[in-house]
């Protein structure tokens, strides 16, 4: 297994590039399925989970051909055709359940695996399915497989969403594109990365409005066309080094972001008395001032991110006082809380909260990454501890964060990759 081996690295320094948003290609990746042409898709982050979508394409005979250099992936659905969704496949990504809504669009009938769990809770589909089932689909679920038909068609409808679900929004309103008639989803999530999916769509020929809003209305079309779209900044990634650069006490400057994408979480390190200066799409962030405790609590966009959750709780272990941070969308998603313990961070986990008393510093040891974003806090923490730091299982850091072992040493990092 691969692992990281991290020095203390502080002051940090330099600049840092920021990719296309995971979160946003993986469904415009699906969402291609219901094209009649070639799409082109570009600044594509060719993470693992990248990779994976790319390859459940293929498997329903979808011509992709990838550019790594030019961060570009051509998709061509000419040679298309409906089959049972790859088993070993969908295992491997959460988003593989993506594909539902557009192949039950462009096909009427899917057959798919029940998406598993993974380690920050169990995932649920309840709000995906009660969307199709709403548009006039047929559910059957046995075996670990779902089986989803709409022999007549899907029927524009009203939905409204139990919760901002990102998944199930994006997955609803892939399936009422070609639908009959208007469908409008109410209290739908809003995070940018749907606005970028809307925006894929509709340069496809869909007919979709209310972008960035709780309410999405669309209008069936009878088919979609070709288009070529540049994916949002990835406003995580961006967060990351954010975060990076504050607890390291570096400087770092952070370009190709989208800083509106940010608010919540610049917001808050400013709450910290971080210094950061935002212009055009570039933010510098200075981690020189005494730092002051705050408290978090995650919410659904526009409100602060969960996957930046774990990365502020590395950066709040070390600011004397107690902070709170309150986890409300994911209900196992403090793993790191044991593993930032072994490093010397004083963290208690009450329900769904971790209160968090300062330490004057945190020392080396092996952990582990339980998941992507927790792994991403172990670096930072990592790179501030005193003394070296082992991570294993970086294969979770590397779904999310693209090249980070020469982002970081391009920036000073004392971090190298053995296996
Ligand atoms: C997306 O996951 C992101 N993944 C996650 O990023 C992100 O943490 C999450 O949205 C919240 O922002 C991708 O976009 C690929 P949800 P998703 O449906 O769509 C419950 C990362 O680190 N729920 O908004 O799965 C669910 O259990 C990953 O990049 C239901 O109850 O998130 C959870 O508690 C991690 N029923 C909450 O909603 C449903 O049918 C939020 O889930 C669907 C969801």
């Amino acid at each position: 297994m691969e692992k990281f081996i991290i020095e203390q690295s502080l002051n940090i320094k330099g600049d840092v590039y920021i990719e296309g948003a995971k979160n946003a290609c993986l469904p415009i990746l699906a969402a291609a399925i219901l094209s009649n042409g070639e799409t082109i898709i570009k600044k594509v982050p060719f993470l693992s989970d990248i990779n994976v979508m790319c390859s459940l394409l293929e498997d329903i005979g979808i011509d992709i051909k990838k550019d790594i250099n030019n961060k570009t992936i051509n998709i061509d659905t000419k040679n298309i055709y409906n089959k049972e969704v790859c088993y070993d496949l969908v295992k491997k990504i959460r988003a593989s359940f993506l594909l539902a809504g557009p192949l039950l669009a462009r096909f009427g009938k899917v057959s798919i695996q029940m998406p598993g769990g993974c380690a920050i809770g169990v995932r649920p589909i309840d709000l995906h399915l009660k969307g199709f089932k709403a548009l006039g689909a047929e559910i059957i679920q046995e075996h670990g497989i779902i089986e989803i038909n709409a022999k007549n068609g899907l029927v524009g409808t009203e939905i409204y969403l139990d919760f901002p679900s990102v998944g199930a929004t994006e997955n609803i309103i892939m399936a009422s594109v070609l639908a009959k008639g208007e469908t409008i989803i109410s209290n739908c999530a809003t995070e940018p990365e749907i606005v970028d999916l809307i925006e894929f769509l509709n340069k496809l020929g869909a007919k979709i409005e209310g972008a960035g809003t709780e309410t999405i209305k669309i209008i069936g079309v009878d088919s979609l066309y070709n288009c070529t779209h540049t994916i949002i900044p990835d406003r995580i990634e961006a967060g990351t080094f954010l975060v990076l650069s504050a607890a390291t006490r570096g400087e770092i400057n952070i370009l190709d972001v989208n800083c509106e994408h940010l608010k919540a979480v610049t917001s808050k390190l400013r709450e910290i008395n971080i210094d950061i200066e935002e212009k055009d799409n570039i933010i510098k962030v200075f981690g020189k001032n005494i730092f002051k405790n705050v408290d978090i609590k995650t919410m659904p966009y526009p409100g602060f991110p969960t996957d930046m959750q774990p990365q502020f709780m590395t950066l709040m272990s070390m600011i004397q006082g107690t902070s709170i941070i309150n986890e409300t969308i994911f209900e196992n998603r403090f793993m790191h809380v044991a593993e930032l313990g072994l490093m010397g961070a004083n963290i208690k986990v009450e329900g769904n909260s971790a209160i968090i008393n300062g330490v004057e510093k945190i020392t080396g040891s092996k952990v582990k990454a339980t998941d992507l974003r927790a792994g991403a806090a172990l670096i930072i923490a990592g790179l501030c501890a005193e003394g070296i730091s082992e991570i294993s299982d970086i294969y979770h850091i590397e779904r999310g964060y693209y090249n980070i072992e020469e982002k970081l040493k391009n920036i000073g990092a004392k971090i190298k990759k053995i296996t």
